[in-house]
């Protein structure tokens, strides 16, 4: 593989945020690099199994925030254990998701389970969880780069998300909705922190 395809994410690759404003559409001003990126992921037997779904149109983005609110009333008041919720409560989220309609932009990534071979029967996909996790870190990636914020947004279950996009419920599987934008004016963030890297990184040196 020639050394710069997945070559590392420089300064270069960032927009000027003075240009952008809320309003900004944001795949122009993304530019293919960061789609590119995203898709030189490494991935079991290179057989790429992501897919992005990305999703400008109001009307689209108002489907899928009525589907998503649905599943997590749900969620918020039957599905989600007692445990489940202690954990989120940190970080003061609730069933509404006014942001899947007032982001630019939602991404939604499918995993590629089943290809369709030359005699048109189903062939498994290998590691596709795996591959498309790689992918779209270096999606989220590219795009903090680019000055722009992300949240990553798994209502449960997302299925509903193959039938408003029409990608094939028999093949493919919903792995997250990304949502993407400039930061709302004036919006705050819960003051959480991260994990001591002597947790989570271990080193076994000679
Ligand atoms: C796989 C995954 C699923 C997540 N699902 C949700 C979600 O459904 N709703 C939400 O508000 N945040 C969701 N998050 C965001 C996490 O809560 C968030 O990343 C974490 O609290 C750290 O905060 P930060 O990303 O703002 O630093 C998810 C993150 C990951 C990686």
């Amino acid at each position: 593989m020639p050394a710069s395809r997945r070559g590392p994410i420089s300064p270069r690759d960032r927009v000027d945020p003075a240009g952008s404003t809320p309003d900004t559409p944001l795949f122009p001003g993304l530019s293919s690099t960061k789609r590119d990126r995203a898709c030189s992921a490494p991935s079991g037997a290179n057989q790429q199994p992501w897919r992005f779904v990305a999703v400008e149109d109001p009307a689209v983005k108002k489907r899928i925030r009525e589907a998503a609110e649905a599943e997590e009333r749900e969620f918020y008041s039957h599905r989600a254990s007692d445990e489940w919720l202690d954990a989120l409560r940190p970080l003061g989220t609730d069933a509404e998701k006014p942001f899947l309609e007032t982001a630019p932009w939602l991404i939604a990534i499918f995993v590629e389970r089943f290809g369709t071979g030359p005699d048109g029967k189903k062939q498994k996909r290998y590691y596709p969880d795996e591959s498309v996790g790689i992918s779209t870190g270096l999606l989220i990636a590219s795009l903090h780069l680019a000055g722009l914020a992300t949240l990553t947004h798994t209502p449960s279950p997302m299925k509903f998300l193959n039938d408003i996009l029409g990608r094939p419920r028999d093949l493919e599987r919903p792995f997250l909705l990304l949502v993407v934008g400039h930061p709302a004016p004036g919006c705050t963030v819960p003051d959480i922190t991260r994990l001591p890297p002597s947790t989570t990184v271990m080193y076994m040196r000679a």
